[in-house]
C-alpha cells in the first residue's frame, strides 16, 4: 500500500498537468462541447481532455486502482484504492473567462461512495491565479506549501458563507428560497461557482462557511479533505457524512450555530 504522501505527489502531479493544459485551452478560447443533465450543464472539450490526461497518467501511476471521472465515468480497480476526478470545477467560470475553477483530484479507499470512502490524499489546483491547495489524511491541508488553518471563533452574523446551485432550475429555486432565509442572519453570502474552490476557501480562512445541495462526488472529495484537515468540521444531512444530498463545512464553532439552520432550512427535501 502506497503512503498518503506517495498519492499525493501522484494526485499533485496530475493536477498540475491537468491546469496547465485547461489553461492553455482557455487562452486559445473554449468552446461547449455539449449539455448534460440541463442547457445550462456544459461540457467543454477542455473537460474532456483534462480528464484523458488525468485518467491515462493515473492508470500509468497505479494500474489497479478504480477510476470516478465527471466526465468520462468509472472504472472498479483492484487495489481497493479508487481516483476520483473533477477535470475542471466551476465549468461556467471556465467557459466564462472567470478566473475561478479547478482541477480536483482526490484517492479514497474503499466503495467510491462519500458515505463511507475514506479520503486519502487530494489536490485542487487553480491554474488561472496559481494556487494549488493539498492535503493527506493525518498531514495537513497546505496552500502552495503554507499549512492552513480555518479562521476560529466566528459568530453567526459575522460569517461570510459560500454556497452553490445546481443546474435544475426547479432545485434552484428552491436552493435560493433557503438563501433568501439565510441572508438576513449572516455576514453575507457568495456563490464563486467551484464547489471544490468554495471548500479550500473555508480551509484557507477566505469563507467562514460553505453548504450545498445536490454536488457530485468529484466537485467535493479532494476540498472537504483539505477543508477537514484545516480544521473545519464537515458533514452531511442529519448525522450522514457529506454526500450527494448535503454538505456543510465550518470551522468548528460557526458550524453548531450554521449548521441547524441548514438542516432544518432541508429538513423538508426530499
Ligand atoms: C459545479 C460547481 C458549482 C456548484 C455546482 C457544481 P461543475 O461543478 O462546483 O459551484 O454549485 O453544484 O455542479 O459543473 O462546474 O463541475
Amino acid at each position: 500500500m502506497p503512503s498518503n504522501a506517495e498519492l499525493l505527489a501522484i494526485a499533485l502531479t496530475v493536477a498540475r498537468r491537468a491546469g496547465e493544459l485547461a489553461r492553455q485551452r482557455r487562452e486559445a478560447g473554449v468552446e461547449v462541447a455539449a449539455s448534460k443533465s440541463s442547457l445550462s450543464d456544459i461540457v467543454t472539450q477542455a473537460d474532456r481532455e483534462s480528464e484523458n490526461l488525468i485518467r491515462q497518467a493515473i492508470a500509468a501511476a497505479r494500474p489497479n486502482d478504480g477510476f470516478f471521472g465527471e466526465e468520462s465515468g468509472g472504472a472498479e480497480g483492484t487495489s481497493g484504492l479508487t481516483w476520483v476526478v473533477d477535470p475542471i470545477d466551476g465549468t461556467v467560470n471556465y467557459f466564462y473567462g472567470i478566473p475561478s475553477y479547478a482541477v480536483s483530484v482526490a484517492v479514497v479507499e474503499g466503495d467510491p461512495d462519500p458515505l463511507t470512502w475514506r479520503t486519502l490524499a487530494g489536490a485542487v489546483v487553480n491554474p488561472a491565479n496559481g494556487e494549488v491547495y493539498t492535503a493527506s489524511e493525518g498531514g495537513g491541508a497546505h496552500l502552495n506549501g503554507r499549512q492552513l488553518r480555518v479562521k476560529e471563533n466566528t459568530e453567526l452574523e459575522l460569517a461570510l458563507v459560500g454556497t452553490g446551485f445546481g443546474y435544475d432550475a426547479a432545485k434552484r429555486v428552491r436552493q435560493a428560497r433557503i438563501v433568501a432565509e439565510l441572508i438576513g442572519k449572516v455576514r453575507d453570502v457568495r456563490r464563486i461557482g467551484a464547489a471544490s474552490l468554495d471548500l479550500c476557501n473555508v480551509a484557507a480562512g477566505r469563507l467562514d462557511a460553505y453548504y450545498e445541495r445536490g454536488l457530485n462526488p468529484w466537485d467535493h472529495a479532494a476540498g472537504a479533505l483539505i477543508a477537514r484537515e484545516a480544521g473545519a468540521t464537515v458533514g452531511g444531512l442529519g448525522d450522514a457524512r457529506e454526500n450527494d444530498e448535503l454538505i456543510v463545512a465550518a470551522q468548528p464553532g460557526l458550524f453548531t450555530q450554521l449548521n441547524p439552520l441548514i438542516q432544518a432550512a432541508y429538513a423538508d427535501w426530499v
